[in-house]
């Protein structure tokens, strides 16, 4: 009885820290044959509602994370939106752009708006994954769209991208303002 008692005290534990919706800020860093760098992320008016681009100086870019619904809900600067994978039509290897759109809106087939989890530092996808397990290859980078360089993910592997891939680094975002 005394053990039943304390294993539902410990689940309801972990289900309250897991759905804590701490505010988290949002970067990017990347690395390369050339280097590393850092920067913020800018949005970028999009078809279906703003794509990121790299940017510098500061952002205000956050956004909590809801484990129960798996989805990534923007804080600032446009409070309300979602996370979304976008399928680049035509793209090959299968790329996605990572857009932020109103949850009501119709996306094209194959678009996702629960593959992004937050991991230890940065975002991972299960994208690209049957199994809907951390996809190990795939890589976060820039991609152009229409002439514009915009942030997103393609299933192909870091020696196929150069030795290059980003990542969406998560920082503590509590004290970040609209
Ligand atoms: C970039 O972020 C990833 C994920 O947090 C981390 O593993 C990597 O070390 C970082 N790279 C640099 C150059 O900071």
């Amino acid at each position: 009885m005394f053990k039943l008692t304390s294993a539902f005290v410990i689940s309801a534990l972990a289900i309250s820290v897991a759905r804590a919706q701490d505010t988290m800020g949002l970067s990017w860093n990347s690395t390369s044959p050339y280097g590393q760098s850092t920067g913020v992320f800018t949005l970028v008016e999009s078809t279906y509602g703003y794509s990121m681009a790299f940017a510098d100086g500061t952002s205000s870019l956050s956004a909590t994370y809801d484990s129960a619904s798996q989805t990534l809900t923007q804080v600032c600067p446009q409070g309300g939106l979602i996370a979304a994978m976008i399928p680049l039509e035509g793209s090959s290897p299968s790329t996605f752009t990572i857009e932020w759109v109103d949850p009501t809106e119709i996306l094209p087939e194959g678009s996702s708006t629960t593959s992004l989890v937050p991991g230890d530092g940065a975002f991972l996808t299960t994208m690209g994954s049957p199994n809907g397990v951390f996809a190990q290859n795939g890589v976060f980078k820039e991609v152009s769209v229409d002439g514009v360089y915009v942030f997103a993910w393609a299933d192909e592997t870091f020696e196929e991208n150069q030795d290059v891939t980003a990542w969406i680094d998560i920082s503590d975002g509590s004290a970040i303002t609209c």
